[in-house]
C-alpha cells in the first residue's frame, strides 16, 4: 500500500495539517481514540489543535488518549516527563477528561506488568482510530530503536545513543537523560486503523528516505508503515530532501 506523501513549503504547515486530521477524525467520530506522540515535531499541531478548540471547533469531552511512551525512572510531574509535556502543551488546554488520558507510568514497580496492562488497556477501549507519530533521526517510531527484529508489542526498551543525545538537549546535563522507556511496540502502532506521521527539518530526511523508499527493515522501525493501508505523511522541503522523485 502507498503512503500517502505531503510536501509543505512552510514548515509549520506540515504541523498545522496533522491537526486538520486529527481535528477531522474528532469531528467524524467524537469518541475517537488517538494514540499520541511528544518531542518537539507535533508541537506546532498540539497548539494548533488548541486554537481549534479556542474557536469551538472540537469537543474533546468523548475523546480517549494513549501516549505512545516515557521514560522509565521519571515521576510523572517530573519537569522532563511526557506526563508534564502533555499538560504543557496540549491537555491543560482542551476539555478532555482526566481518566480519558493515558501515558505509561514510568515509575510502574514493574515496568513489564506496566506494558502489558497498557496494551490491555488499549485493547479494551477498542484500538487507536489515529496515531499521531514524529520519526528519529534513525528511523526509530515511539521509542522503538534500530533493531534485529520488530518488537511488536508495548514494552520496556533502552534507548540507543542517539536517542540519548538527541533527546539531551531537554535535560541540563546528559547524564540525566533517562537510559530506559516505556513504548508501545511497532505492532502496538500498526494496529492503529490511521497513521498520520510528521517529520520536519534537514536531519530527518534521511530517515524520512529510509521509510519510504528505503527496504522494510527493523534497522529502519519506521519502514515497516510502508506496510499499513492508511498512513499519511506530512513534511516540509528540509525533510524531503533525500526522496528520490
Ligand atoms: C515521542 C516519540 C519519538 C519522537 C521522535 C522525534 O513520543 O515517540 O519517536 O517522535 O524521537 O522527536 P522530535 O519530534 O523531538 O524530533
Amino acid at each position: 500500500m502507498k503512503l500517502i506523501i505531503r510536501v509543505f513549503e512552510r514548515t509549520e504547515n506540515a504541523g498545522q495539517a496533522g491537526a486538520m486530521l486529527i481535528g477531522g477524525q474528532m469531528i467524524r467520530k467524537p469518541d475517537s481514540i488517538f494514540g499520541l506522540a511528544t518531542g518537539s515535531t507535533p508541537v506546532t499541531t498540539y497548539k494548533q489543535l488548541i486554537k481549534m478548540t479556542d474557536d469551538k471547533l472540537l469537543d474533546w469531552n468523548r475523546v480517549t488518549t494513549f501516549n505512545l511512551d516515557e521514560y522509565v525512572g521519571l515521576p510523572g510531574d517530573h519537569e522532563q516527563s511526557y506526563k508534564t509535556f502533555m499538560k504543557a502543551k496540549l491537555f491543560d488546554f482542551v476539555n478532555i477528561r482526566p481518566e480519558a488520558i493515558h501515558i505509561p507510568d514510568g515509575m510502574a514497580e514493574d515496568p513489564g506488568a506496566e506494558c502489558m496492562a497498557y496494551e490491555r488497556k488499549i485493547r479494551e477501549a477498542g484500538g487507536i482510530d489515529l496515531q499521531l507519530l514524529g520519526i528519529g533521526r534513525n528511523g526509530h517510531i515511539g521509542f522503538n530503536e534500530p533493531s534485529d527484529v520488530f518488537k511488536t508489542l508495548t514494552h520496556c526498551v533502552d534507548l540507543s545513543d542517539d536517542t540519548i543525545e538527541a533527546n539531551a538537549r531537554f535535560f541540563s546535563q546528559p547524564s540525566r537523560v533517562p537510559r530506559q522507556a516505556i513504548s508501545m511496540g511497532v505492532g502496538t502502532i500498526m494496529k492503529a486503523w490511521q497513521i498520520v506521521l510528521i517529520a520536519t527539518g534537514s536531519d530527518k530526511a534521511r530517515a524520512v528516505a529510509a521509510m519510504v523508499q528505503g527496504p522494510i527493515d527493523p534497522q529502519c522501525p519506521a519502514s515497516i508503515l510502508q506496510t499499513h493501508p492508511r498512513v499519511t505523511v506530512l513534511l516540509d522541503r528540509a525533510a524531503s530532501v533525500a526522496l528520490s522523485r
